[in-house]
């Protein structure tokens, strides 16, 4: 059998990145998707040097044609699909009072259509060859009120339950889908907070685990989910945050 192909959406850093090299790692051809395309390549060559195979495909999922063409290339590529990640997102922090329209936009573009028309695309080749496996990456503020982040919060809450409702659907055709809810990982998405040591600590404080995630821990969750995780497990909802969502 020819090797598992994974597209994997926000490839290029932060914890896409170790999403696509933790899937590369167990033999599974990851197609890297991303808007900056020196990014994705070098992740790409990280992959090749490790033995991996790996092919950028520079995407914006918010674009419709944009995401047509990252399928179309995969297929033509690798053949197949098997597995989904659905990485890519944006953060924002804007009192509700200040919240503008295009700020909204913004984040439900990227958070939730971008993961819908994915999705959608995903699913089309799932039903097909009568398997496949999708993984959300949402967030415990999508189980969770966070005051400043009513958008963010809004779209991963979004995102949460539309992994039930098409989990709902994919079963009829063998398929999976799944969410993962990170609490905090340092990446570039939270940066600014991390810069600022009183609010880190105050963060922290609330944490049980007194400590933020390595992404390698996420992507040990999605690649369980993505190749070894039991089909009956579907339309679930994954916190990983170190007790964070539990208090
Ligand atoms: N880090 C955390 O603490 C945390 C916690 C909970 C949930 N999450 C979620 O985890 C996911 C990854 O976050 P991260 O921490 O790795 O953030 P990050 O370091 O800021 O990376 C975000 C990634 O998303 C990509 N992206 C953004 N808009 C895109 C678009 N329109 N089309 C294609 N790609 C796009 C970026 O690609 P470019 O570089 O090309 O722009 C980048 O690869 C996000 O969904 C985030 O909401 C993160």
């Amino acid at each position: 059998m020819s090797s598992r192909v994974a597209i994997v959406t926000g490839a290029g850093r932060g914890l896409g990145s170790a999403i696509a090299s933790g899937l590369a790692a167990e033999g599974v051809s990851v197609v890297l998707a991303g808007r900056t395309p020196d990014h994705l390549t070098m992740v790409e060559k990280e992959i090749l040097d490790h033995g991996g195979t790996a092919l950028s495909v520079p995407t914006d999922v918010t674009d419709p044609d944009s995401v047509r063409r990252l399928f179309q290339t995969s297929v033509d590529r690798f053949s197949r699909l098997d597995v989904l990640v659905n990485n890519a997102g944006v953060t924002g922090q804007t009192k509700l009072a200040d919240l503008d329209d295009a700020e909204w936009h913004r984040i439900f573009d990227t958070n939730v259509n971008g993961m819908f028309l994915c999705t959608r695309a995903a699913g089309e080749l799932f039903a097909d060859a009568g398997r496949g496996r999708a993984i959300n990456v949402a967030s415990v503020f999508g189980l969770l009120g966070r005051p400043g982040f009513t958008a963010y919060c809004a779209s991963k809450g979004a995102v949460i339950n539309f992994t039930r409702a098409a989990a709902a659907e994919w079963a009829r055709f063998g398929s999976q889908i799944n969410a993962v809810a990170p609490g905090y990982f340092a990446t570039d998405i939270n940066a600014e907070l991390r810069a600022d040591i009183a609010a880190t600590d105050k963060v922290l404080r609330r944490i049980p685990a007194h400590r933020m995630g390595d992404p390698a821990e996420l992507a040990n969750l999605v690649t369980y989910l993505a190749l070894q995780a039991p089909d009956f497990l579907t339309g679930q909802t994954i916190a990983i945050d170190g007790g964070e969502s539990s208090i």
